[in-house]
């Protein structure tokens, strides 16, 4: 499938922000912790969401979708220790079923998780597994498989010696039920992390900590099921705001969404002049006769500015005034896509693979593109609406995985995006 987007219109509207993918990618997983029927609400339609729930079925467990967005999870009595080859290539947030299934089966078997190609080779998994470890996991590589094996899991102190989302997410979810008391530390302390937290909370879990650096879990003997209601999706809303603010054409109203989650990219917008205002669940964007000027990013650790955000702003940033550095701090491949701005008539200068200097204002041309991940595909597409003339863009599965019916919601703001 294609976007064929014919760019250069003005946009103006109300758009709304769908629940967050990389949190609730996290609760097919944690939903193998109990037995009892789990509610999520929000969930975003999307692939990845998909794949994790073709995964959930795959090992034997039941989901149902109740209505739009809403779905019900229950996991089945025989947990099946491996995880198919087929799923586990397509998303790498697919590790997190490994620590609820060494939990409840004693062994674990998968082989090595895909995902966006943004990292250099395979993205490690290396955390994860010293961190089973520590708790008491034995591992052996067979035929292109790691084989997990544990009879109990118990309590451990873990150091990460790089901060990693799904890293925290998966022993914290994981020492839940191991015997006695898990401290990590150098934790990342993202808002998916705190809401997930939070449910595991509600569900009868013991986590201290979520949102700090430190995270404390007493383990504890069983988990109950509940309501989980997914945050609103943060990277969305942040890249609604920087087409928004790009575009300078019209006013844009970006509802349900949590703006204290973007501090990050507030501070830039009030560097770069952009014309905005914050309420407690939405985002006014209003155009200004101000000339929007340049500013250098480096991509940090939440509450930095989320790596996940860089394409957008690398986008956003071909249409303000002056140069702006670009160092991409976390992945050493999520800035090559630059080069395909640059054919769309951007100035671009790469120093390295992970920075890049953007001198602007510059006038973008449409072009045939193919989107090479989630990240990139949407900047491209932001870059194809801010240009003039007709953008093609191949390979939009990579942005389908992440942002709902994003041509028919972009498109009630004026954009003119087709899918063929
Ligand atoms: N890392 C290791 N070893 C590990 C784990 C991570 O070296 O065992 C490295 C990674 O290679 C990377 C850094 O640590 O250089 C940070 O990776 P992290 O583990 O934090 O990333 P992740 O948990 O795999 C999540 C999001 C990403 C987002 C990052 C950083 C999900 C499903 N994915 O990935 O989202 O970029 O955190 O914020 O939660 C996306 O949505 O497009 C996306 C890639």
């Amino acid at each position: 499938m294609k976007f064929i987007v014919n760019g250069g219109k003005k946009l103006e509207g109300e758009i709304e922000v769908k629940g967050a993918k990389n949190a609730a990618l996290k609760i097919f997983p944690v939903a193998l912790l109990t037995k009892e029927t789990i509610l999520v609400s929000n969930i975003p339609e999307i692939e990845d969401c998909l794949r994790a729930q073709e995964m959930f079925e795959a090992l034997g467990h039941k989901a149902k979708k109740i209505s739009c967005g809403i779905i019900e999870l229950k996991a089945q009595n025989n947990i099946c220790p491996e995880l198919p080859e087929n799923l586990v290539n397509k998303f790498r947030a697919s590790i997190m079923f490994v620590g609820p299934t060494l939990a409840a089966c004693g062994e674990a078997r998968f082989p090595h998780p895909g995902g966006c190609v943004i990292g250099a080779g395979t993205r490690p998994i290396d955390l994860f597994l010293k961190g089973f470890q520590k708790m008491g996991a034995k591992i052996e590589i067979k035929n292109g498989y790691y084989c997990l094996t544990a009879k109990k899991l118990k309590g451990a102190e873990i150091f990460f010696n790089k901060i990693t989302v799904t890293g925290t997410e998966s022993l914290m979810t994981t020492a839940t039920l191991a015997e006695g008391e898990t401290i990590l530390k150098n934790c990342a302390m993202e808002p998916e992390i705190i809401s997930l937290a939070e449910y595991l909370n509600k569900s009868g879990s013991k986590i201290k900590g979520a949102g700090t650096p430190t995270i404390i879990i007493k383990g504890v003997k069983k988990l109950h099921g509940g309501e989980y209601k997914i945050i609103p999706d943060r990277i969305e809303a942040g890249t609604f705001a920087m087409l928004a603010a790009a575009s300078n054409s019209g006013e844009i109203l970006i509802k349900n969404c949590e703006p204290k989650h973007l501090e990050a990219l507030w501070a830039l917008f009030d560097r770069i002049g952009v014309n905005y205002l914050l309420s407690k669940n939405s985002i006014r964007i209003k155009p200004t006769k101000r000339k929007l000027v340049s500013c250098d990013l480096t991509t940090h650790e939440y509450p930095g500015f989320a790596t996940d955000l860089q394409p957008p702003f690398t986008t956003f940033m071909t249409q303000t005034y002056g140069s702006s550095l670009i160092h991409e701090t976390i992945y050493d491949r999520r800035l090559l896509f630059a080069d395909i701005l640059t054919q769309m008539g951007a100035n671009i200068i790469m120093a390295d693979p992970h920075r890049v200097v953007v001198s602007g204002q510059t006038k973008l041309r449409g072009k045939k593109v193919v989107s090479p991940d989630l990240r990139a595909g949407i900047a491209l597409l932001m870059a194809g609406i801010l240009a003039t003339g007709k953008t093609e863009i191949d390979n939009i599965y990579q942005i389908e995985r992440g942002y709902e019916k994003i041509s028919e919601r972009l498109n009630n703001l004026g954009a003119e995006i087709k899918k063929v």
